[in-house]
């Protein structure tokens, strides 16, 4: 307990933390910031962020709470190389400016993915060709980061995810078990065109052109332009128990047992409030577990939590709170949970903030309000992730 308080200036706010239900937002008032109250546990806390809207000081003051920062999309693939050899690196070298200055690290997201992927390399169908353009796409953005991106998201989104039954299906058919996207038949096949649409297709032009060993190619590649960069896979639907994380999870173990320079498993963690599949805590916390068991670091790296659903907003409101609070301490809790990320700062700048198919709710899925203002579930957040951690001992096998 020695930490817990430390950082929590008034009594009204104290109480409220431990349990009355009122005065949150004077709570998070009270907190000096996410970072000073995450730190005594080891974690780092951080947040996704925009180049652009740095020149607004209110959001760059917001930015400031975390200690580490992730370009929300300046370092994806479209963005940084948007024509063959032809790089751009102002945006990222702007959100590193401002980790610089502040003594924050940064998360570079991310080297290969699907998504947001200029349309010439998704034309790319000679397999020599697209490793060599990976290479070259690899050394140029990690090698100018070298020792400045202290852990990269190589690959992102890696594997399908099952979107509902196709032609009438009611169950999942065999072809559609979470596989690494563009290695199956199925991932191109006509048939599932609306399968295949959006940025959560079944293709991608790595793994149809190169294979399933396009993953491996990737991380030896990153490794050798920053050997001191931490290494991480990244995906979504993948943080509990359920064919997707045993499928990633089966996927890692081969790469450790192969001697594949990966330090950790991204845990997104785009979650909601009211439903939760296979993504309850007590689900994560096992999946956290087994992935340590690897000796794998695991980050959350994209948090945030819809309040889209159902039940009355009153409920919902408690469950997102509880939602908070449980995974921060799901990570704090567990010794090989080294960081957490949310995706964003403020609810109308997130990409889950008009999800809700109710009227025009919004989903608020982050920390910060309109105005970069802490909302009270940022008093919540702050108070479990500075808990005391479990002794490593406590939590092995
Ligand atoms: C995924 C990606 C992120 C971001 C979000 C939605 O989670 O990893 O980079 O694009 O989708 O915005």
């Amino acid at each position: 307990m020695q930490h817990r308080l430390r950082f929590f200036a008034s009594c009204a706010g104290l109480a409220c933390l431990l349990g009355c239900g009122s005065n949150s937002s004077a709570v998070s008032q009270s907190i000096a910031s996410l970072r000073a109250v995450a730190r005594p546990s080891g974690r780092t806390v951080g947040a996704a962020i925009s180049a652009s809207r740095l020149d607004d000081a209110v959001y760059a003051a917001a930015a400031r709470e975390f200690s580490t920062t992730t370009p929300e999309n300046e370092l994806k693939w479209g963005p940084v190389e948007p024509e063959p050899g032809v790089f751009s690196f102002d945006g990222a070298d702007r959100i590193l400016a401002l980790a610089a200055e502040n003594d924050m690290r940064m998360r570079g997201h991310t080297l290969v993915w699907h998504s947001q992927l200029p349309d010439w390399v998704k034309a790319i169908s000679d397999r020599d060709e697209l490793i060599a353009v990976i290479e070259r796409h690899i050394n140029e953005v990690v090698g100018r980061y070298r020792g400045r991106i202290y852990a990269w998201d190589v690959v992102n989104e890696a594997f399908t995810d099952w979107r509902g039954p196709p032609m009438g299906q009611t169950e999942r058919p065999p072809e559609f078990d979470p596989h690494l996207r563009g290695t199956h038949p199925s991932d191109t096949d006509p048939m599932y065109a609306d399968l295949n649409a959006g940025t959560n297709g079944l293709d991608s032009v790595f793994g149809r052109v190169i294979g399933p060993e396009y993953v491996e190619l990737a991380f030896r590649l990153a490794h050798a332009a920053d050997p001191n960069a931490l290494l991480f896979i990244n995906d979504f639907n993948a943080e509990g128990l359920g064919a997707k994380s045993d499928a990633l999870y089966r996927f890692v173990s081969d790469l450790k047992a192969a001697g594949v320079p990966i330090d950790g498993v991204g845990l997104q963690m785009h979650i909601s409030a009211e439903t939760m599949g296979d993504r309850t805590t007590a689900n994560i916390v096992q999946n956290m577990q087994r992935l340590a068991d690897l000796g794998l670091q695991i980050h959350i790296t994209e948090f945030d939590v819809s309040l889209c659903g159902t039940l009355s907003l009153e409920e919902r409101r408690t469950l997102q709170t509880n939602r908070w609070r449980e995974i921060a301490e799901a990570c704090v809790n567990q010794p090989a949970c080294t960081a957490i990320t949310t995706w964003g700062i403020a609810d109308p700048n997130s990409w889950r903030d008009r999800e809700c198919s109710v009227g025009a709710e919004r989903s608020e899925p982050l920390l910060f309000d309109l105005n970069y203002q802490r909302k009270p579930v940022y008093g919540t957040f702050a108070a479990a992730l500075q808990h005391d951690p479990v002794p490593a001992a406590a939590t092995q096998h």
